[in-house]
């Protein structure tokens, strides 16, 4: 059913977003995440503006139109630092959307930041139960703050995305159905739901990955009950899932986001490094073709008018192969 109601609002056409991981840096001491702070084993990079423009004007001339920012929280990515590269980013690419995905920060950052051209924000809520959020998060990361900022950044006037992992340490079926209950409440514009995967250094080393069928129902509700959110087949899924692809677009997904190549930004293990991306449309292009779909070359911005058939397939897609 999930997959009548992706075809019937997006037809055929699978959004590509270019996520490019800036900074593994991070305050943040999450239990669950590679890059938290207490990995002190971790060597830890951020790139250079230079580098970020170039990795977004690489995506570009692939055809992709979104360029997702995603880091870390790290401190050392101030207000006067983001302006100008956003700003840039902005007008070297007025065709394509920035989305950002920085963690928390003030409703005035969120603010500053979308008045230098970001539209989008990526915020996962993690849980949407309070008591199963401290189990997850340090006693200085507060449940309320995160539902403070998502709040924010929806005043702001940004297209949100919240989300949650699958089966990560302590998660019971009361709190999958709390976090379905906020979906329904909060209605996001983008959701990330993937597997909870384990990393080894992290007090959860060795608690077991979240079900991927699990996850594909749940992905599945999703889109019946929100049909028009833009919902990724997560990369999490797709490392736990040879075929997650496929099974995340029967499944209601319509959104990829292949990571632009950078090193080291491990959130779990088994996190697959990218090398090529040509080579990587190329085969995501191969496989959704099996589920008669196609990567398109579109902005993709939440309610646009998808299933009329005007969104260009990407360049990628129309090479003739082999
Ligand atoms: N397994 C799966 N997802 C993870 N994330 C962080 N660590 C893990 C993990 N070990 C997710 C979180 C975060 C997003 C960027 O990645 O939900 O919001």
């Amino acid at each position: 059913m999930a997959d009548e109601v992706r075809c019937a609002v997006f037809g055929q056409g699978i959004y590509c977003r270019a996520l490019v991981e800036f900074t593994n840096h991070c305050d943040n001491n999450c239990r669950y995440c590679g890059i938290r702070k207490g990995n002190v084993d971790l060597a830890r990079y951020r790139l250079s503006d230079q580098e970020i423009l170039d990795a977004c004007a690489t995506a570009y001339a692939l055809g992709l139109r979104t360029f997702v920012l995603q880091g870390g929280e790290d401190a050392w990515y101030t207000d006067a630092r983001l302006i100008p590269l956003i700003a840039t980013l902005h007008e070297r690419f007025p065709q394509a959307a920035i989305t950002l995905s920085l963690g928390e920060r003030s409703p005035q950052s969120y603010e500053n930041l979308y008045a230098a051209g970001a539209r989008r924000y990526l915020l996962r809520h993690e849980t949407a139960n309070p008591e199963h959020y401290r189990m997850l998060h340090p006693e200085r990361q507060s449940f309320w703050h995160r539902m403070h900022c998502l709040y924010a950044l929806r005043a702001t006037g940004y297209q949100v995305g919240c989300g949650m992992m699958v089966g990560s340490p302590g998660q019971s079926w009361e709190h999958l159905a709390d976090d379905m209950a906020f979906l329904q409440e909060f209605r996001p514009e983008m959701l990330g739901i993937g597997p909870f995967l384990p990393h080894h250094a992290t007090p959860f080393s060795a608690c077991p990955p979240g079900s991927a069928q699990l996850t594909l129902f749940l992905l599945s509700l999703a889109r019946i009950m929100l049909p028009k959110v833009l919902l990724p087949a997560t990369t999490a899924l797709r490392t736990l899932l040879p075929q997650g692809l496929t099974q995340g677009v029967a499944a209601g997904c319509n959104v990829v986001m292949p990571s632009i190549p950078t090193a080291g930004y491990e959130l779990y293990d088994g996190k697959a490094a990218v090398r090529d991306l040509p080579q990587v449309l190329r085969r995501m292009e191969e496989e959704l073709a099996l589920s008669g779909c196609a990567l398109i070359s579109a902005r993709g911005d939440y309610g646009a008018d998808n299933a009329a058939g005007e969104n260009q397939r990407m360049q990628n897609a129309c090479k003739p192969r082999g």
